[in-house]
């Protein structure tokens, strides 16, 4: 079993938007140390390194999605694995930003997702394990405070998962999502740096999960890759937490 997983996305091509940094690029190395091909496709695809491609990709330009998606599918001769994971923040209530901020965030959160699925389709249906993977939050779940758009979007996320599952199952491409907790990446740290006393909003964050820390990326990879393995052939249409307890639990505070 542990050789199976080991190498369970040999001769498999995949890529991953937003894989230049925190849980994309976690993903993308975890893909290629099991065997896959594997593209980047982010804004800044010089972050990464081999055995990654960096692709220059803008996930709210149909034209860079399309261009990106076929120079991976046809650099690899193929393609089974899309990991829709470029996502981009906002803060505040349902008034705090304006009519651009509320675009901006869904063209990336949400449209992005379409542009690239619906890119990669063609080739999807070719593959003998086709997979999709988008990375939904803790967010389309639960009523954080002073995340109103970036709620909204993840709330998109996750109807647009369920939906794509449903359309797609029978051409034999599963589509599933993880929705993870607060991760330990460049954003959240780019978070606390901006807070007036990063070590406490730190504690508060960590306090706010069962498990009284943040997820890593490479725990959010881990929960991504076995919803993409070809060894998960029957997972299709779920969503997985991967939020240290967040949403599910109800523990009593501690004595
Ligand atoms: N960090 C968290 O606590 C957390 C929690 C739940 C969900 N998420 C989701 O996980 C995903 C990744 O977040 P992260 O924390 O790794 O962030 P990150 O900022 O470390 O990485 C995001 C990557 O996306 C890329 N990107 C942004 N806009 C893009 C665009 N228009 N086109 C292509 N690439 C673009 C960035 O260049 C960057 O490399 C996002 O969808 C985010 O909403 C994060």
């Amino acid at each position: 079993m542990t050789d199976a997983v080991s190498n369970d996305f040999g001769g498999l091509a995949a890529v991953v938007t937003g894989g230049a940094s925190g849980i994309g690029r976690a993903t993308a190395e975890l893909l290629a140390s099991r065997g896959a091909t594997v593209a980047a496709l982010d804004l800044n695809p010089d972050q990464v390194a081999d055995p990654l491609i960096g692709i220059r990709c803008d996930v709210t330009d149909d034209a860079s999605v399309r261009a990106a998606v076929a120079e991976a599918a046809e650099r690899f001769g193929r393609l089974d694995i899309v990991i829709n994971n470029a996502g981009i923040g906002a803060q505040g209530d349902v008034a705090a930003n304006d009519d651009a901020q509320w675009q901006q965030v869904l063209d990336v959160n949400v449209i992005g997702m379409a542009r690239v699925s619906r890119a990669a389709l063609p080739w999807l249906r070719q593959s003998p394990s086709a997979a999709i993977v988008n990375t939904c939050s803790i967010a389309a779940w639960a009523g954080l405070p002073q995340r109103a758009l970036y709620s909204a979007s993840k709330g998109a996320v996750y109807g647009l998962t369920l939906a794509m599952a449903a359309d797609h199952v029978r051409e034999g491409i599963r589509v599933n999502a993880v929705a993870p907790g607060t991760v330990d990446t460049p954003w959240v740290g780019r978070l606390l740096d901006a807070a007036p006393d990063p070590a406490a909003e730190r504690a508060a964050l960590q306090a706010r999960q069962p498990s009284g820390r943040l997820v890593s990326a490479d725990e959010v990879a881990h929960a991504i890759c076995y919803l993409a393995s070809p060894l998960s052939g029957s997972t299709a249409g779920t969503v997985l937490a991967v939020d240290g307890g967040m949403y599910g639990l109800r523990l009593r505070p501690p004595s």
